[in-house]
């Protein structure tokens, strides 16, 4: 089935959250954006009209795009951007998928309020692992501020320091109760005694992973990034930027109203915000003036109840969707990523440095023209292919790594062949302080085998790898101060981005890309740009 979506239309809108406005590029005027609904199997067709003064550009965030990078989004990786006035038609279909994704603008930091749900329903006829819900519900948790977001990071790029947090936190786009501005009583969902409800979760903020819990409910987590996972019950669940979760919550008490909190989850030492936004699940027949019973959110620091959510997580492997966890390694990685210093002598606030960021000490440097065309067209001069498998001297990354370590700056791909597996080993340092980065791959679900905390052991740690119900992402969070193992099949030909969705790390570098070459066999190669593809 064919579904057309031509309504998307980037536009400002001028839209109030804590008790102030401002305008704020949107897709049909909505923050958060529209749901886009499909079938596993569907082919999509998103016409993205561009009537705002910046560049734009859409990601399909966890859609495999098999063969057809060029709908990918990504600005300078996968396409260039769609200039004001024009359009592009994102035509994609959606391939042994099916659960919660989300799109969102890939240009710029225009992310924070140009976003959505996709919503991928299974084939007709075919049932979810676990019973129906009474009802589904798309919960996209994000981040607000006062202040435009593109002056936010201009402003810091210029100071070489880190730019702002966010003002508040926000449930469908509302903070709920703050302090500051008591008026809006936030995001209420409404439900009825002895009735199962399945939570789409998405975490779409910028740079805050997120706790999320219900007073007086216990969640019981069904799916992640669009994977089925072992069905497990649990109070709280912790989500990364670009991550989604689905739950599920039978709605057992008789009536009242329970307090939904969404906290920043920050295990760094220089982490500054501590803001909650707040919903309210409201059961039928509750008398408007009942107390809402309440709920604490974990401290922001709580990294026992984000590791008791994560290492819960278990592949459903069940015969109908089996874990193809690769079981040999042909391309042997690792990755070290983290925060460095570099000269900047125009950076007065920053004292005459900057802050940057990078993988395998490699700052990327966006190019200006999009690297798949580069590949395709057989354009020199735009990437390298040496992006260096391991980092270039090897340091205790986690306990007194050098300080001010510099970093190079390049746009470097690293090659894979078609359909190789990779191990890739992504090792936090801790060189102006230990971060959680929560990375995301495009292009390809991976396989979660090992996480530690420190130095990665290459003798030790691999033998205590699950190859066997692994659970399946397309972002993962390396824990700060440690390190995370994936493995992936590299099956999907194009140019695929890996980045930190910290969008303020992705500014400062922390990412890069992987080149797939052809496949040989007649399905197995990347097919040709339609005819709108935009030009830089
Ligand atoms: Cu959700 Cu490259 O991003």
């Amino acid at each position: 089935k064919v579904r057309k979506y031509t309504f998307n239309q980037v536009v400002m809108k001028n839209t109030t959250s804590l008790c102030s406005s401002k305008p704020i590029v949107t897709v049909n005027g909505l923050f958060p954006g529209p749901t886009l609904y499909a079938r596993e199997g569907d082919n999509v067709q998103v016409k993205v009209v561009n009537n705002v003064k910046y560049n734009v550009s859409v990601h399909w965030h966890g859609i495999r795009q098999l063969r057809t990078g060029w709908a990918d989004g990504p600005a300078y990786i996968t396409q260039c951007p769609i200039q004001t006035g024009q359009s592009y038609v994102y035509n994609f279909t959606i391939t042994g998928q099916r659960g919660t994704l989300l799109w969102h603008a890939h240009i710029l930091w225009l992310r924070a309020t140009v976003h959505g749900a996709i919503v991928v329903l299974p084939k007709r006829g075919v049932p979810y692992p676990f019973p129906k819900p009474h009802k589904e519900v798309v919960v996209i948790l994000g981040e607000w501020w006062k202040s435009d977001t593109e002056a936010v990071i201009n402003e810091a790029l210029k100071s070489g320091l880190a730019p702002n947090v966010s003002d508040a936190h926000t449930i469908n786009g509302h903070p709920g109760k703050v302090s500051n501005c008591p008026s809006r009583g936030g995001f209420t969902l409404p439900v009825e005694n002895g009735k199962t409800y399945m939570l789409r979760i998405i975490n779409a903020a910028l740079n805050e992973e997120l706790f999320f819990k219900i007073a007086g409910h216990k969640l019981t987590v069904v799916e992640v990034d669009a994977t089925y996972v072992k069905p497990f019950k649990i109070d709280t669940i912790v989500i990364a930027p670009g991550q989604t979760t689905n739950v599920l919550v039978t709605a057992d008490k008789s009536s009242g109203k329970y307090l939904v909190v969404a906290s920043p989850f920050m295990d760094s030492p220089i982490a500054v915000d501590n803001l909650t936004a707040t919903a309210t699940l409201h059961y039928s027949g509750t008398l408007a003036n009942t107390q809402t019973t309440l709920t604490i959110p974990p401290p922001k620091n709580a990294t026992a109840v984000a590791n008791n959510f994560i290492e819960s997580l278990r592949s459903l492997n069940s015969k109908k969707y089996p874990a193809r966890v690769p079981k040999t390694v042909d391309h042997n990685l690792f990755f070290t990523i983290g925060l460095g210093i570099n000269p900047c002598p125009s950076c007065k606030a920053g004292n005459g440095s900057r802050v940057v960021a990078d993988i395998n000490n490699v700052t990327f440097v966006m190019p200006t023209t999009a690297l798949l065309q580069a590949h395709f067209f057989n354009i020199s001069g735009v990437f390298t292919t040496d992006f260096p498998a391991n980092p270039p001297f090897r340091f205790n990354y986690t306990s007194t790594p050098p300080s001010n370590l510099q970093t190079t700056r390049g746009t470097k791909v690293y090659r894979l062949r078609y359909n190789s597996t990779i191990q890739l080993v992504l090792q936090d340092t801790g060189i102006i302080a230990p971060e959680n980065h929560p990375i995301h791959l495009h292009g390809f679900n991976f396989f979660a085998v090992g996480k530690g905390l420190g130095n990665f052991n290459p003798k030790k740690d691999p033998t205590k790898f699950n190859l066997v119900d692994p659970v399946e992402r397309n972002t993962i969070g390396v824990p700060s101060g440690g390190w995370v193992a994936i493995r992936f099949r590299a099956d999907n030909p194009g140019v695929w981005f890996m980045h930190c969705h910290l969008e303020v790390h992705t500014t400062w570098g922390l990412k890069m890309a992987f080149l797939v070459d052809n496949g040989k066999g007649l399905n197995e190669s990347l097919l040709p740009p339609p005819s709108d593809l935009p030009k830089c």
